[in-house]
């Protein structure tokens, strides 16, 4: 946290390095998780929270930084916030990308969950800016367990390119290119022209999935600027990147599509140092059950869905199509050639964990 309390200063002044904590939910959302980055200076970020992506033109996006877990590129300053750093010059940079450990932010059953960060972008704008693309952003928990994307689902919560004072938020799913998201371009929004901008100022990015209004929003200072309704895309392409844990991701890319396709970059005129700088992250939850509806879990233990059903189901199952299932351990999800990893395929039929 880069600001302090002024009633409470003075006490967290005596209680040694303790910041501003991340904010309490608000309007009905409890707090699930947070990162408040009050470590010691240029020390690595907690590794029970964050693991490091590191390698070079790995991510498919044609950015072209070596990604390190130096510190240099990444690091806390001791002041509670975590610095992502690109350093380089033409075509040779190397810099950060860090992801959660823990991947079960997911929104409750009828409920919301709500993602948000404060983060000041890099303080570069014009040519010195050609190729810097910091992200906050995150990916369906169903990648690490063999989904591949888009179908797993990527909700984009910030992204920025070259400089601009604007902000993209962007839903990916379904198949890839085209399908139901558009890919590989997404179903995105944006705001430009933010005062103070973005590169000067730390501003709060958040995203709300809505399992109640079956919708995503995006915002930025607590002003809604784009939303994705599940009516856009098939119900199994929302189900497969909507109804899981997600794990967040921070980053500074630079090069590839984005930025290129505003001008390109980086340049020889693209500035050295430029520092994304994260007060928080954090995860919050509001209504439904109180039970994410994850995809993780699953499998042999629970009742076995038996084939042949269209009514003619035994005692105390149901049908799902041409399946049978017990309702008290599965939910019927319908007809679909999709199935997240933890999930049954039974017969063409999707049958899921409550
Ligand atoms: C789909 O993506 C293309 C760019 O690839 C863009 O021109 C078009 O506007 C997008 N359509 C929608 C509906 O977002």
């Amino acid at each position: 946290m880069t600001r302090i309390l002024f009633a409470a200063s003075f006490l967290v002044a005596f209680a040694g390095m303790a910041r501003a904590s991340v904010p309490a939910g608000t309007n009905g959302f409890s707090l699930f998780w947070s990162d408040d980055f009050n470590g010691a200076a240029n020390t690595a970020p907690s590794s029970a929270n964050w693991k490091y992506d590191t390698g070079t033109g790995t991510f498919g996006t044609g950015e072209i930084e070596t990604m390190t877990n130096s510190l240099n590129n990444v690091h806390l300053d001791g002041n509670g916030n975590l610095h992502i750093k690109a350093i380089g010059s033409g075509q040779s940079w190397t810099s950060g990308r860090i992801e959660t450990v823990p991947d079960n932010f997911a929104a409750p059953a009828g409920g919301i969950l709500a993602v948000q960060g404060s983060m000041q972008l890099p303080d570069v704008t014009g040519a010195a800016a050609a190729g810097y693309w910091p992200a906050f952003w995150m990916l369906g928990s169903t990648l690490r367990t063999g989904t591949s994307w888009p179908g797993c689902g990527e909700i984009d919560i910030m992204e920025n390119i070259n400089g601009l004072d604007e902000v993209f938020g962007t839903l990916h799913c379904g198949t890839a290119p085209g399908g139901d998201c558009n890919e590989s371009t997404g179903l995105g929004g944006n705001k430009q022209g933010m005062s103070p901008s973005l590169q000067t100022a730390f501003h709060t990015y958040r995203i709300e999935l809505d399992n109640g209004a079956n919708q995503i929003r995006w915002y930025i200072d607590g002003t809604q600027y784009w939303q994705v309704s599940s009516s856009a895309v098939s119900a199994s392409t929302w189900q497969a990147a909507t109804q899981h844990g997600f794990f967040i991701i921070l980053d500074l890319a630079m090069g590839g599509g984005f930025p290129a396709a505003f001008g390109g970059g980086p340049t020889s005129s693209t500035a050295s140092g430029g520092d994304f700088i994260i007060d928080y992250v954090a995860v919050y939850t509001k209504g439904g059950s109180g039970t994410p509806t994850t995809t993780t879990k699953k499998t042999t233990a629970s009742p076995t869905p038996t084939g042949g059903g269209s009514g003619s189901c035994g005692a105390g199952l149901s049908a799902c199509g041409a399946a049978c299932y017990n309702p008290s351990s599965y939910t019927c999800i319908g007809g679909t050639t999709l199935c997240p990893a933890g999930d049954q395929l039974c017969g063409k039929y999707m049958i899921k964990d409550r």
